[in-house]
């Protein structure tokens, strides 16, 4: 059982229209926790029937919200912020308890999160529209930006809080409503931040949550209806695919975070410890499963040995376990699914002539905690090179040129996160310039912040969420031609 201060944050129903309901046929599905696979809660087993309701809901509370003056939609996403943040102890016990993090990085996620709610009601106010230089004596044009209707949103296990509020956020600055689809693996902390939304004053229907197992059935209604207008996505570059097609027959705008395969790049004049707490940071932060995790390490011929020993010192002294326990600092992977794929993935780098210097593939444990690995002699036909591996698994390559590591880079579809360490400014800018990715950190591991425009190219997605672009996703551009003027 999770030890709340605030108990009326654990839900177990949808939250449709403002309330709080079962699925029509009464089915439920089991949330867990992955470190010791007790079970949290039953929740409402949604289905394609409980579908239209909350569509219909959805566009009815839509055509009111967005008449609402910005004022009042910033005061009220003001609110939900200072909510979130006042409750963030418990935010994160629930996130912990169902996903696994450690609670001090849950903790960063709920106030990471939270910061998306209040950049959002302070971007609301800034929805400018343009005044345009007309075509004829008698013509002005003005240029406003309306909201785009009904958002679906769906969102993953592994920010269950942050990827709703960077999504949400916007959509809801923007004067759109929403329809949430969290992952089944944890709902608990989605129906949480729907508490506070009701508190907070989101009108009824504004805000909804589905809960469901069958995502698959669910995602088809949602993308056929044409009532709702757009799509924003963050997973696995293979279902954002399916629901991009899905989404073509009603031509709705689809923003998608798919996957990723960062390098991270240490070159010869790197600061050597910086880099090795960038690599760390950048590579077991949620155990290795973000999207923007470390994918494939590259080091330089120069700096090998010296960077191979610190990473290694270092990564040896990771506390790993439950991540409610003080001190934690890698929890369990979300599943054996999880354990299994990272498992094929050293076994084949393993068959390809990688050495384990650190660590050892998970033999079957009741819980799905996984110490770090790290890879030495890492190459180009290792699987690891070219999937994204989600867990806790460091491949180290050797590399000696600049041409040599751009390239090998950029030679996959991803295009998310990239980083590297270096301090000749010449080179800085070449490399920084040349990789193929929408986000660069540059002698640093962590890049994610509410400030800056989250997002990839090339097959890792589209849009941007955060900073002053993440709105543009949400509103749609139009154009008024006054003749007669003169
Ligand atoms: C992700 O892994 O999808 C998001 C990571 C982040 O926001 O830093």
């Amino acid at each position: 059982m999770i030890n709340l201060e605030n108990t009326s944050l654990l839900k177990d129903k949808a939250y449709i229209n403002g309330d709080w309901v079962k699925a029509k046929n009464s089915h439920t599905f089991e949330v867990t926790n992955p470190f010791n696979q007790e079970k949290l809660a039953d929740v409402a087993d949604l289905e394609v029937e409980d579908i239209p309701l909350v569509v219909d809901t959805a566009n009815h509370a839509f055509q009111e919200w967005k008449n609402k003056t910005v004022a009042e939609r910033a005061s009220i996403l003001r609110k939900w912020y200072e909510l979130q943040l006042e409750n963030a102890e418990d935010l994160a016990k629930i996130l912990t308890a169902e996903q696994g993090k450690p609670l001090a990085e849950a903790l960063g996620e709920i106030k990471y999160g939270a910061s998306f709610v209040e950049w959002f009601a302070e971007e609301a106010r800034r929805v400018y529209g343009d005044v345009i230089p007309g075509h004829g004596e008698d013509k002005r044009i003005v240029v406003i930006k309306q909201p785009i209707g009904v958002v679906v949103a769906i969102t993953p296990w592994n920010f269950p809080n942050a990827m709703i509020t960077r999504k949400v956020a916007p959509a809801l600055a923007a004067g759109c409503s929403v329809i949430i689809k969290p992952s089944e693996e944890t709902p608990l902390s989605a129906l949480a931040l729907a508490v506070l939304a009701e508190q907070a004053g989101i009108p009824k229907g504004v805000f909804n949550i589905i809960t469901t197992t069958n995502a698959s059935k669910v995602g088809q209604v949602l993308t056929d209806s044409p009532i709702i207008k757009k799509l924003s996505f963050t997973g696995s570059t293979a279902v954002g695919k399916q629901l991009m097609r899905q989404s073509a027959d009603t031509v709705k705008k689809v923003s998608l975070e798919l996957g990723g395969n960062a390098p991270f790049i240490v070159f010869d004049d790197a600061d050597l410890e910086d880099a090795v707490q960038g690599a760390i940071a950048s590579k077991y932060r949620n155990a290795g499963q973000t999207c923007v995790c470390a994918n494939r390490i590259y080091v330089q011929d120069g700096i090998y040995e010296a960077f191979v020993d610190k990473f290694t010192k270092q990564v040896r002294l990771l506390k790993v376990g439950n991540g409610l326990d003080e001190g934690v600092e890698i929890g369990p992977l979300i599943n054996s699914k999880a354990v299994s794929k990272v498992n094929h993935l050293i076994d084949d780098a393993l068959s390809k002539g990688g050495k384990i210097i650190l660590g050892a593939k998970s033999e079957s444990k009741p819980n799905t905690l996984y110490p770090p690995v790290i890879i030495s002699g890492a190459t180009s036909e290792m699987k690891l090179a070219h999937e994204e591996i989600f867990g806790p698994v460091a491949p180290i390559f050797k590399f000696e040129t600049d041409e040599e590591v751009i390239k090998a880079a950029n030679n996959t579809e991803y295009g998310l996160a990239s980083y590297f360490y270096g301090n000749n400014m010449k080179r800085i800018w070449k490399v920084a310039e040349s990789l193929e990715y929408g986000m660069v950190g540059i002698n640093t591991g962590m890049i994610s912040t509410a400030v800056a425009p989250f997002g990839g190219i090339k097959e890792s997605g589209n849009g941007r969420e955060g900073s002053k672009y993440g709105m543009d996703d949400f509103l749609e551009i139009k154009y008024l031609c006054f003749g007669g003027v003169v």
